[in-house]
C-alpha cells in the first residue's frame, strides 16, 4: 500500500495544490487502479471482501473528485478528498490497522502520513 497508493493519494493533493487538473485527473485514475490491483491481490482481509471493503468507503469521495476535476471545482475538490482520507482511515481502523493514521497534507507538512515516525519530504 506504501508503494502504490499512499504516493498516489500525495500526489492527488499535490496536483490540486498547483492547479493541475489534468494531472489530478491522471493521478485519480492511478489510485482507483492501484485500488483494484489490491482487491485483486488479497481478495480477503480476515473474512472480509476486501473489494467490497474497498469499494464501500472509496466509490462516493472517487465519484465526487471525479466530478470535481471535470468541472475544475477547487471546493468541490477539497471536500471529496477530506471524505476519501476519511475512508482510508474508516478502513484502516475497521481492519485493526488504525496506527496508519491518513490525513490531508497541509502547508507545513506536505505528506499525508500522520504520527511521530512519518517521512517528511
Ligand atoms: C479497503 C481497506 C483499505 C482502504 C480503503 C485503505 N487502506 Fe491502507 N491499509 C489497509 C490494510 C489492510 C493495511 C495493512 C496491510 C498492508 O500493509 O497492506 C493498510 C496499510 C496502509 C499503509 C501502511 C504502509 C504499508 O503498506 O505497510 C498505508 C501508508 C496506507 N494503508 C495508506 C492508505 C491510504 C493513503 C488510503 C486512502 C487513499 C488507504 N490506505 C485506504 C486497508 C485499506
Amino acid at each position: 500500500m506504501i508503494e502504490t497508493i499512499q504516493p498516489r493519494h500525495e500526489r492527488l493533493w499535490r496536483a490540486w495544490q498547483d492547479g493541475s487538473w489534468d494531472f489530478a485527473a491522471y493521478e485519480l485514475g492511478n489510485l482507483k487502479g492501484a485500488f483494484n490491483r489490491l482487491g485483486h491481490a488479497h481478495p480477503t482481509q480476515g473474512n472480509i471482501s476486501l473489494p467490497d471493503m474497498i469499494t464501500s468507503v472509496t466509490e462516493q469521495p472517487f465519484n465526487e473528485l471525479g466530478t470535481a476535476i471535470q468541472s475544475k471545482d477547487g471546493a468541490a475538490f477539497a471536500k471529496a478528498y477530506t471524505d476519501l482520507t476519511d475512508a482510508c482511515n474508516s478502513c484502516h481502523q475497521a481492519l485493526n490497522h488504525g496506527v496508519v493514521e491518513i490525513r490531508v497534507p497541509n502547508r507545513t507538512s506536505t505528506s499525508d502520513l500522520g504520527g511521530t515516525s512519518a517521512p517528511r519530504n
